[in-house]
């Protein structure tokens, strides 16, 4: 029996940051959900399809491919064969993702998937229905979140150190936006479950979320990962 970590949270928590380094310390798989709700997202937007057209995308998303590949401990996300790793790591994509994430058939599609990866292999996976939805059975559930602020600051301070020219204040409108769509959408709203343990890495470092995690992991677990 695999083991498997669900870990969920608003945008900008630091998830994947986490997952990722959690994962190499325990060896176990990572799993990121958002980048596969990217790749349809990206699909229909090179595809110029209206986000409010449920019919179009619901059918778009039927036809399409969306697969995880992993090289080297890293996972790649082809969409109908191609890698496009580089290319959905943008706040166009990041809102076309969530405008999207929205249609049950684009979540049924996703969420199978998702689950058919965790039944075999140990995993740490995140996103936002990921305790609820995907993997109810979790061994372990996390809720990762930090304030709108200081979110916006991280971002802030990413787009910065790339020489992307940025507002903190509409990065933070933005957030605030997209925690309201997830949380509040009709489909697999992003909740705190009520078996998941809540970190809040607002004042945390990420050294000390990760040590938390795996301390709290091997309590549940009875395991001594990453020892
Ligand atoms: O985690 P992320 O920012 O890469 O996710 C992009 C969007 O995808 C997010 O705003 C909502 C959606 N999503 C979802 O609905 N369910 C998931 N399990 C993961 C992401």
């Amino acid at each position: 029996m695999s083991v498997n970590i669900a870990i969920d949270g608003p945008a900008g928590a630091g998830k994947s940051t986490i997952a990722k380094l959690l994962a190499k310390k325990m060896g176990f798989v990572y799993v990121d959900t958002g980048a596969m709700y990217r790749a349809m997202a990206y699909y229909f937007l090179t595809n110029q399809i209206d986000s409010n057209n449920q019919d179009q995308i619901e059918s778009a998303a039927q036809s399409v491919d969306v697969t995880l590949k992993y090289e080297e401990g890293q996972q790649i996300v082809l969409l109908n064969g191609e890698n496009i790793n580089d290319k959905i790591r943008n706040e166009e994509v990041g809102n076309m993702a969530s405008a999207t994430s929205i249609y049950p058939k684009v979540r049924t599609k996703l969420v199978a998937l998702q689950q058919k990866l965790a039944e075999t292999t140990n995993v740490i996976m995140d996103g936002r229905d990921i305790g609820s939805v995907v993997l109810p059975n979790a061994d372990v559930k996390f809720y990762l979140t930090a304030s709108s602020t200081v979110r916006a600051k991280r971002r802030f301070d990413e787009l910065s150190a790339k020489g992307i020219e940025c507002d903190i204040n509409q990065i933070e409108k933005d957030i605030i936006e997209r925690d309201d769509r997830d949380m509040h959408r009709e489909t697999s709203p992003l909740t705190i479950c009520d078996d998941a343990v809540l970190v809040d890495s607002s004042y945390m470092t990420i050294e000390e979320v990760v040590d938390k995690m795996i301390q709290i992991i091997n309590e549940k677990t009875n395991e001594s990962y990453g020892c």
